[in-house]
């Protein structure tokens, strides 16, 4: 009889992409995920962690979140549809609602399943009865063209070129081009403000402008930016000012935060109606409580503290200029994210491990994630990081590029 097995590609395309480079096992971090990871058993400076501000690791959150535990124990215990939202739920999106000046939010159980949930959502065709009904199929979603793979992937359901549409990267000229193109009534345009994999910020005052032309919902990721930008004195104000326009603002509590979740910000109609219709509030946990309660805790300490994320915008900025002085190749966005191009994916995933075997983690994004041989080296301090850590990484990062020639 024929292996059950043998149709199935899966273990193939995962031994022969390992031969290739593409792929590798992971190792396991015992400890902590922070300025410094242990890889099976060995302590290694890590640039890859996506919580920068490395509160995660600071003894008063983490006593937090074991009082939060006892209080309002390890599990919501299913859906708020079901049997009741927990407390820290909602005092979190209370806090939300302020910071963003939106009538309502939603919390989910993490970035990703809030931009998977508001497409589902926004296209939803759903009828408990004949008199309560929604259909949305006639939708149409204009995104940047380089968006994370959560807001891409739930649109990929829908028509390309009549449902969905790109526009250039951060271009508005080019969103007007698209928006001028389309005849619905019923136009979302999705972007981000902080591009991870090159460190990019949108033109969001322009952006939310055609928006506002052409009369059309706008749905802004703020995933890498929040908390991080908004201030008077901290880069890209004035950008950040005009998100108070965008019709729906979503977060992830993974970055600046440290933690975990994810949350969408908007007008109460469209966002109450999510709990309902995004699939990923009503069908799948959402944030453990003290998970929730220590996001909002953090949240609460960073606004009483600014110093701390000026400090340390003040930081990535002296690194950037390091960068430059030394005739790295970086992204043109003096943001907290620097990118240092590489190029070739092959040299790229050498440069990696070698890296390791130096004792820093970095993370090196390639295709997939960007396009084939554009290879690129995310590189995000960790607050947590000492000065001589950082020397210690550009002298390596020096000897890498004499090596390979980057
Ligand atoms: C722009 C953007 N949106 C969404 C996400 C997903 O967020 P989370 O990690 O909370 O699922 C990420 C994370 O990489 C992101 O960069």
């Amino acid at each position: 009889m024929q292996n059950k097995n043998s149709n199935w590609d899966n273990k193939q395309f995962l031994e022969s992409s390992e031969i290739a480079g593409y792929f590798y096992n992971v190792p396991i971090m015992d400890g902590m995920s922070g300025s410094r990871i242990v890889h099976n058993g060995k302590e290694t400076i890590n640039f890859a962690g996506i919580n920068v501000l490395g509160l995660q690791e600071d003894k008063k959150f983490i006593d937090m979140f074991c009082e939060n535990a006892r209080q309002y124990g390890l599990a919501t215990g299913g859906s708020r549809m079901t049997q009741g939202v927990c407390r820290p739920h909602v005092l979190l999106e209370q806090k939300m609602s302020q910071i963003f000046a939106s009538e309502y939010t939603l919390t989910f159980g993490s970035g990703a399943l809030a931009n998977l949930g508001f497409v589902n959502g926004m296209t939803a065709f759903f009828a408990f009865d004949d008199n309560n009904k929604i259909d949305n199929r006639d939708v149409v979603f204009v995104l940047d063209r380089d968006c994370h793979w959560s807001l891409w992937n739930p649109v990929s359901k829908l028509k390309y070129g009549s449902q969905v549409y790109a526009f250039k990267h951060n271009n508005p000229e080019s969103l007007e081009q698209v928006l001028s193109k389309i005849k619905s009534h019923k136009i979302i345009v999705v972007f981000e403000t902080v591009y991870s994999c090159d460190g990019s910020v949108a033109p969001i005052a322009q952006l939310l402008d055609v928006c506002e032309r052409y009369g059309v919902l706008s749905y802004v990721d703020d995933a890498n930016g929040f908390m991080i930008y908004g201030t008077p004195n901290r880069p890209f104000y004035e950008d950040y000012q005009a998100l108070s326009k965008a019709t729906f603002i979503m977060v992830s509590f993974s970055k600046a935060i440290g933690i975990e979740g994810g949350a969408i910000s908007g007008p109460e109609g469209f966002v109450k109606s999510l709990e309902i219709l995004s699939g990923t509030s009503l069908f799948t946990a959402t944030m453990q409580p003290p998970t929730a309660a220590t996001n909002l805790e953090i949240i609460n300490y960073l606004q009483d503290n600014p110093q701390i994320i000026d400090n340390y915008l003040k930081r990535c900025l002296q690194l950037r200029e390091i960068l430059i002085e030394r005739n790295f190749k970086i992204n043109s966005t003096p943001s907290y994210i620097n990118s240092i191009f590489i190029g070739s994916d092959e040299v790229a995933e050498q440069v990696r491990r070698e890296f390791l075997e130096m004792g820093y983690c970095v993370p090196v994004f390639r295709y997939p994630a960007i396009k084939r041989n554009q290879a690129v080296i995310r590189l995000m301090l960790n607050n947590q990081h000492t000065a001589s850590d950082v020397n210690g990484f550009i002298i390596a990062l020096e000897k890498m590029r004499s090596r390979y020639n980057f």
